[in-house]
């Protein structure tokens, strides 16, 4: 069941996604060469805390079982791809492109959003696969509106990767979100029968995330047990926005 927010929780969500959108912006900030990735997630959680919200991923069992997750950001480095771990060890260097993923609950509501960054001076190829991977969210978020379909939405992201040489992930999908972190419906980044059955709806809320690979599309899941790594190592880029269907179509709520 694909759940209709109210007026009242969608002003709640825009107020998170508005902490949310400024946690980001300043944590991406600090992403410089030398910097630890724990570093990041501590201040991470102080300004998430401060803001009188709570970090949504801290202790979060994504698959409902096992051990919850031990950082507020999932912090993943050039060829990982999603739920990376911050830590003492891991330190960011020139040239590194930085997903910084990062959910927050506020009002009993949840928010879920990426941004990437470079450290330093990056390659063209990193440059390249972070803006489009950006324009594939972008195209994909033009696609929103009442009646359309979710397939609709993945065809522009899919189309526009592959334009550019790239491909998408078919394994991690992006989700409906607000009452907790991950809802129905699954969200495919590529054209699929089944994104043409979920027709969307004024008032429905959505996390999408476009995970776009340089090379092929295939992931690998890490010994740490959390990471997910492109399989042949290459770069990945993903970007995520939480947005609300409205009538003329939709309203990004964790914009910067
Ligand atoms: N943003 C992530 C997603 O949509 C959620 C991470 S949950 C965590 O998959 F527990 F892995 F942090
Ligand atoms: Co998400």
């Amino acid at each position: 069941m694909i759940s209709l927010k109210s007026k009242k929780e969608i002003e709640a969500m825009r107020e998170g996604g508005r902490i949310l959108a400024e946690v980001l912006r300043r944590v991406s900030h600090e992403a410089k060469p030398g910097t630890k990735t724990s570093d990041l997630d501590r201040l991470a959680r102080e300004l998430i805390f401060s803001s009188g919200a709570r970090p949504a991923f801290l202790g979060y069992k994504p698959g409902g079982s096992g051990e919850g997750y031990p950082a507020a950001v999932c912090i993943s480095v050039n060829d990982e791809i999603v739920h990376g771990l911050p830590g003492e060890k891991k330190i960011l260097f020139e040239g590194d492109i930085v997903k910084l993923d990062c959910g927050v609950e506020y009002k009993n509501i949840f928010t879920d959003a990426t941004v990437m960054v470079g450290v330093g001076k990056i390659s063209k190829k990193a440059e390249k696969i972070m803006r489009v991977t950006k324009e594939c969210l972008e195209l994909g978020i033009g696609e929103i509106r009442p009646g359309a379909t979710l397939n609709e939405y993945a065809k522009a992201v899919e189309n526009h990767a592959r334009e550019k040489g790239f491909e998408v992930v078919r394994d991690l999908v992006g989700h409906g979100v607000g009452h907790a972190v991950h809802e129905a419906p699954q969200v495919f980044n590529y054209a699929d029968p089944r994104m043409k059955k979920i027709i969307l709806r004024e008032g429905m809320a959505l996390a999408l995330e476009p995970m776009v690979n340089e090379g092929t599309f295939e992931i690998v899941l890490s010994e740490d047990g959390w990471t997910y790594l492109t399989r042949d190592g290459k770069l990945n880029g993903h970007w995520e926005h939480t947005i609300v269907v409205t009538k003329g179509g939709c309203e990004i709520i964790t914009d910067l």
